[in-house]
């Protein structure tokens, strides 16, 4: 089984803030800095630390060959990562404020993904291969269908989520990895009540596995007729950005090995716990022996 990442590479600019911009104001950041990062990537890193072999396919601009040098560092496959000489790579900017985020994004070459380079690396794959998406990216229905099409797995990270996700065949999507935001817009609710939505990914989304994530709440397995939850550990966050990539790269890892949802939530869990107590994005995901 090979397990394939389609996902989006971006250059993290981060600012430390006293507070958040707000509408009208122009302030100083504390501190700046440049990072890797992309939902994508992240997964990826996260995945190869957590011990997997894992193939990136994406699209990186002129400027990107910094990326594949930095994923080939942690073992992660780039032969499908294409560098695109008319466009940038996609970028994120990121304010960071007493351990949250919140994120600008700008695709970039993320966005440029097209038949024919889908139909490419897909080529190299074949059923029971399991393919890693999330939102960043143009062309995921297309990538879904010949996925499908080819017998592959799909596990998907609605993140960030918006209203292209129902143009997607989600039929065919065998894993969910959301958190609670994203689960409360895949079942369209305005509820926050965890129980509720759970109640609901039940109803609206029987065939699939859901993982839903519920920050300092710990995070749920819904599937094959149960419901799994798993405490989150206390620690102080610093800067939360790319937990979930982490959860989804050690969650993913976990499960695929031994299908067993509870071990996959408490291995990522954990994973997620030390990433925001780190700075940056693909750069505070641990490796295995951080874990132990
Ligand atoms: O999940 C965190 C990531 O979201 C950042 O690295 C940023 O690039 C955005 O894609």
């Amino acid at each position: 089984m090979k397990i394939l990442n389609f996902g989006s590479l971006n250059y993290d600019h981060v600012y430390e803030m006293e507070h958040f911009v707000l509408p009208k104001e122009t302030i100083s950041s504390i501190n700046y800095s440049r990072n890797f990062g992309g939902k994508g990537l992240n997964q990826s890193i996260a995945l190869a630390k957590a011990g997997m072999e894992i193939y990136h396919a994406g699209r990186v601009g002129s400027d990107g060959q910094d990326f594949i040098d930095y994923l080939n560092r942690y073992n992660v496959k780039t032969d499908y990562l294409l560098k695109d000489e008319n466009e940038a790579t996609g970028h994120a900017i990121i304010q960071v404020c007493k351990g949250q985020n919140c994120i600008i994004l700008h695709g970039g070459a993320n966005q440029k993904v097209d038949d024919k380079q889908v139909d490419e690396v897909l080529s190299h794959f074949e059923k029971g291969d399991v393919l890693l998406l999330q939102n960043e990216i143009s062309n995921i229905a297309y990538i879904m269908k010949k996925a499908h099409e080819k017998g592959m797995k799909i596990v998907i990270n609605t993140a960030p989520m918006d209203d292209k996700i129902f143009t997607y065949p989600l039929e065919f999507v065998d894993i969910y990895i959301v958190n609670e935001v994203e689960a409360a817009g895949l079942v369209k609710t305005k509820t926050n009540d965890e129980k509720e939505i759970i109640q609901l990914i039940q109803k609206q989304y029987p065939n699939s596995k859901v993982v839903m994530t519920v920050g300092e709440k710990g995070a749920y397995f819904i599937g094959d007729d149960k419901v799994i939850h798993e405490d989150a550990k206390k620690v102080e966050a610093i800067d939360t950005t790319a937990a979930g990539d982490t959860f989804t790269g050690y969650f993913l890892a976990s499960y695929l090995d031994d299908n067993d949802p509870i071990k996959a939530l408490k291995i990522a869990t954990l994973a997620s716990s030390i990433t925001v107590q780190g700075k940056g994005a693909a750069k505070s995901i641990p490796s295995i022996e951080d874990l132990k």
